[in-house]
């Protein structure tokens, strides 16, 4: 599929997607989240696909927000209904059967800031800065920032940051929990890539049970989730992975794992 406002590339089994609006620093625009959630719908469940590095064009954002022009324009209604499809993509983003890594090379603000927290894990350059400042244009966040924010960081630092609206640098960002590794910029794609050619020789069937398994965790009570565990645990022994995994360790050999 041909898109604007992002570009796609695979690289033997890493895809690559970077949202492109570098002029207005890569702001999140209708158009940009349509072509995004057409992208993982594609990507999720590609068998080519193996693991997913989100950026941002240019070397001063990731996303600085949500595009600020069509906020202007909303009501009541088609409000709720604005944050109601973002997050839609959003979640379908972070239900990717494949990990995907936020690669964030600069601003993370407002929807930016959402975005990289919906992905699995989060990279950022030294250069990166993350916020919530919707609170500066009288509104809240409205891609999930209210909610993943505080798991991420804990209640108090997120309502530091959204009441606020301040910008913090990469290295603060690491520090209270918002960012997994902090790299120099040249060297953030590469970190990325690093990390999901690891992931990518397990298991993909175990590697997307994990994902599943941890997401779906954290939205029910413990006695749910140890029971969603369990009941993927027991997915994962019918598979022939796992007949692969646990012959190879005693024949101290690597496995050669085939999705099934
Ligand atoms: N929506 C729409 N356009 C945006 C945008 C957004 N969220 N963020 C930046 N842009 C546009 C600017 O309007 C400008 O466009 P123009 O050249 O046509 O005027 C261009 O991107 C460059 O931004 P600029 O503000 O000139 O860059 P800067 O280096 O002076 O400041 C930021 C960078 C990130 C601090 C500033 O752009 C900003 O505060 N952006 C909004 C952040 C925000 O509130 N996000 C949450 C939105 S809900």
């Amino acid at each position: 599929m041909a898109y604007k406002n992002i570009l796609v590339t695979d690289d033997d089994g890493i895809t690559r997607l970077t949202i492109n609006r570098p002029d207005k620093l890569n702001a999140l625009d209708r158009a940009t989240l349509k072509e995004i959630d057409t992208a993982f719908t594609e990507l999720n469940g590609q068998k080519g696909c193996r693991g997913i590095i989100l950026t941002g064009a240019g070397e001063k954002a990731f996303v600085a927000g949500a595009d600020i022009s069509e906020i202007f324009e909303l009501n009541k209604s088609n409000g709720e209904k604005y944050a109601l499809s973002g997050q839609a993509v959003f979640n379908r983003i972070e239900q990717t059967q494949v990990p995907v890594i936020a690669a964030v090379n600069g601003y993370a603000l407002g929807g930016g800031c959402e975005l990289a927290m919906t992905c699995h894990l989060r990279f950022a350059s030294e250069t990166a800065r993350f916020g919530q400042p919707e609170v500066n244009l009288g509104i809240i966040p409205g891609f999930g920032g209210t909610q993943r924010l505080p798991r991420l960081v804990g209640k108090s630092r997120a309502l530091e940051l959204c009441l606020s609206g301040k910008i913090i640098d990469a290295h603060e960002a690491r520090r209270i929990g918002l960012v997994d590794r902090v790299v120099p910029a040249p060297e953030l794609l590469n970190e990325a890539e690093q990390l999901l050619r690891l992931i990518i020789s397990k298991g993909p069937l175990a590697v997307a049970s994990i994902i599943k398994s941890i997401n779906e965790g954290l939205n029910v009570g413990l006695p749910e989730a140890l029971r969603i565990e369990a009941g993927n645990f027991g997915h994962a022994c019918a598979t022939a992975d796992k007949e692969e995994g646990t012959r190879a360790f005693p024949e101290k050999r690597t496995p050669h794992f085939k999705g099934n």
